[in-house]
């Protein structure tokens, strides 16, 4: 039976992992703390608390070999620091404690500091401006090196998440006077089947061995937040949020891009949530009641 870890089995690591246990796969989850550990001991798999920024913790927990390791770790919304923590040297200790499971990351589609609405793909310039995202482009290169793969997601929502649906039903939302800016999702399941499809990928050798293994995750029809906000107004019959000059910067950068996927579609990943419409239509509305971050 192939083997899996999961390194951060949180919102998008839980749900990875039940795609990899329900295809049969033994499954591993580690979180940071003792606390999220125990909410996730009713599933089918092993859950761990194991803190990835630690060498000697990650090795001690290193007791079975595995055929692949996910790093889904989140800075839970820290700066640099955190960055430098879980991004870095968690990958940095995953890498030495694995040395033969190969390591996937994931990264995010912020690494893409373009900010006219234009289309970019894996290999247009990742040039981030601000310092947390020049430090996940470094773990970026450092699982590179290491024969790792990188998964680039887009906003992640799904059931219980959605950033603009939460700030819309919380009268916090906003429309910059500047204009709209064109955002890039993803469902949290489209992830999830994106990242088992890249793990498959990865121990089977394929690709193309001439291009570098990143992939853009995302629904590959992004959207303005001005569309967004209309459609949530129109479905929840609620007033459009106000306009406003200088809107507080956003903690993922300003950037307004157009993400493909089609490097991951041509691998055989079709999103069973193409779209912002179909998404909160079949997925998020119907699970309002759980709404968080
Ligand atoms: N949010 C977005 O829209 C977005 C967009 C692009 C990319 N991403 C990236 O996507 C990935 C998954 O995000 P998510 O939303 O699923 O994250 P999440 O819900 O915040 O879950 C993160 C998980 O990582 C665990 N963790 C954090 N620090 C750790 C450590 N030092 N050692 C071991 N486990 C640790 C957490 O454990 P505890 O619960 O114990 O803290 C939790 O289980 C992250 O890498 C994130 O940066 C997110």
């Amino acid at each position: 039976m192939s083997r899996i870890l999961i390194a951060g089995c949180g919102y998008v690591g839980a749900a990875t992992a039940d795609v990899f246990q329900q295809q049969g796969w033994e499954v591993e989850g580690w979180t940071a703390s003792p606390e999220s550990a125990a909410e996730l001991s009713g599933k089918p798999f092993q859950i761990r608390a194991v803190d990835i920024t630690d060498y000697a913790a990650v090795k001690d927990a290193a007791v079975k070999p595995f055929d692949a390791v996910i790093q889904s770790a989140s800075s839970r919304g820290g700066g640099a620091d955190a960055y430098r923590q879980v991004y870095l040297a968690g990958s940095r200790n995953l890498i030495a404690a694995f040395p033969r499971g190969p390591l996937l990351l994931t990264s995010s589609t912020s690494v893409y500091a373009q900010s006219s609405g234009e289309w970019v793909t894996e290999s247009s310039p990742a040039e981030p401006e601000r310092e947390t995202g020049r430090i996940l482009r470094e773990a970026e290169e450092l699982v590179l090196a290491a024969g790792g793969t990188v998964a680039r997601l887009a906003g992640i929502y799904g059931p219980g998440r959605s950033a603009l649906l939460r700030k819309f039903l919380a009268g916090n939302a906003v429309l910059d006077a500047a204009g709209p800016r064109v955002i890039n999702q993803a469902h949290r399941n489209d992830i999830a089947a994106a990242l088992f499809l890249l793990v498959q990928q990865l121990l089977a050798g394929l690709g193309n061995s001439a291009e570098r293994p990143i992939y853009n995750v995302a629904d590959g029809h992004p959207i303005t937040d001005r569309d967004c906000y209309e459609w949530l107004a129109a479905h929840l019959r609620r007033p459009m949020p106000p306009t406003v000059d200088a809107p507080a910067p956003r903690k993922r950068g300003d950037s307004s891009k157009r993400v493909s996927s089609e490097k991951l579609r041509a691998c055989g990943w079709t999103p069973r949530y193409p779209t912002f419409a179909a998404a909160m239509r079949d997925s998020i509305l119907p699970n309002l009641e759980c709404l968080g971050a």
